[in-house]
């Protein structure tokens, strides 16, 4: 048993034999880490990627650490419906009925220097961050087991706090802000997402936990990985300044999600994230919520017209 009071870390992730998980963004980064240490802990992990040669060089430096796990390369873009839907029907053929014990939905761009739209029309990291997230989950949504211990996660970030949901600029038409505007506005929006699940699942008599997580400030590819491959010069020089002083590993920025898609401690709707200053480092803590991540009119309004905007109605079965 572990709590917040005591040091999580990944031996502290309990067996997860005969469970299925399966984790997006799993080719890089906090969600390659992720996916190591449930496959470590005896899960069968699906990995999509933008590619399938990315699922697969996943999957061999996840073999060379865990030999024997049990690994589906897969592939999937967040930022087109399509194929969100195509992977959904992929995950039906493959792995039907009720066949899934935790879904983590990390993937994630973050500030691409202009605004680009995706093949929908839709601002890139508002798509790729937040409405391909929401439309997975709903598609998905049948697939997970209606059983203690199921749970989808939503990775969101530190950031959110500094953010609002501007009904009138979803997709940044009006001004672009790479980090601070389309970025941070995205993450937050995971959080909405993530916290009006809850009420929902709670409201059916579902078993399924809705949990966050934000990794604080974690080295990873996000840093450099715009679709352009290089950061606005404000994010340069933060980056230049703050990370010798204040960021933790991958693997360190991966122990929040572990700790809300794992342990026994994660609370319905519980967000997790470092415990040092700013939630920049430190081992996994309950994280502070941003105000209107608990507005319930808001999130209502939002979760209408994400369901608009992407096509896909979330339909929450009862027991
Ligand atoms: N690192 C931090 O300090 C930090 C802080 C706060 C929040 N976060 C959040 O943590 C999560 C993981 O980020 P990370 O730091 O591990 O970054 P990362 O190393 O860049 O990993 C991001 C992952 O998302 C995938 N991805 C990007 N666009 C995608 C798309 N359109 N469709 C499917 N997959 C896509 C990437 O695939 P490719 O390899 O194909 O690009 C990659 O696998 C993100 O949600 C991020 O917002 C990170």
């Amino acid at each position: 048993m572990t709590n917040t009071n005591t040091h999580f870390t990944a031996s502290n992730i309990p067996s997860q034999q005969g469970r299925r998980v399966l984790i997006t963004g799993a080719n890089s980064g906090i969600g390659f880490e992720t996916a190591l240490e449930l496959a470590r802990r005896g899960a069968e992990v699906i990995l999509p990627a933008r590619s399938l040669d990315k699922a697969n060089d996943a999957i061999t430096r996840i073999l060379r650490e865990v030999p024997h796990a049990k690994l589906t390369p897969a592939m999937l873009d967040l930022a087109s419906l399509a194929s969100i839907h195509a992977f959904a029907d992929f995950i039906d053929a493959t792995f039907p009925g009720q066949s899934l014990d935790l879904l983590i939905n990390n993937a994630g761009v973050m500030a691409v220097p202009q605004r680009e739209l995706t093949v929908d029309g839709y601002e890139r990291q508002f798509a790729t961050n937040y409405l391909g997230p929401f439309a997975l989950t709903a598609l998905l949504y049948p697939h997970l087991k209606q059983q203690q211990g199921t749970r989808i996660v939503t990775v969101s970030s530190g950031v959110s706090n500094q953010s609002k949901i501007e009904f009138d600029n979803l997709q940044s038409e009006k001004k672009y802000n790479p980090m601070f505007g389309a970025y941070s506005q995205s993450k937050l929006a995971d959080l909405i997402f993530q916290q009006e699940l809850q009420r929902r699942l709670t409201s059916t008599g579902s078993p399924i936990l809705s949990t966050g997580a934000h990794p604080g400030y974690a080295i990873t590819n996000l840093q450099i990985s715009g679709p352009q491959g290089k950061m606005p010069f404000p994010m340069r020089l933060a980056t230049a300044i703050l990370k010798p002083l204040a960021s933790q590993d991958a693997h360190h920025g991966a122990l929040p999600t572990l700790f809300a898609a794992t342990s026994p401690d994660a609370t319905p709707g519980g967000y997790y994230g470092p415990s040092g200053f700013q939630e920049i480092k430190g081992h996994p803590v309950p994280a502070k919520i941003a105000p209107s991540a608990k507005d319930e009119a808001l999130a209502k309004r939002l979760w209408s017209e994400t369901e608009t905007l992407t096509g896909v109605t979330f339909h929450l079965r009862s027991r």
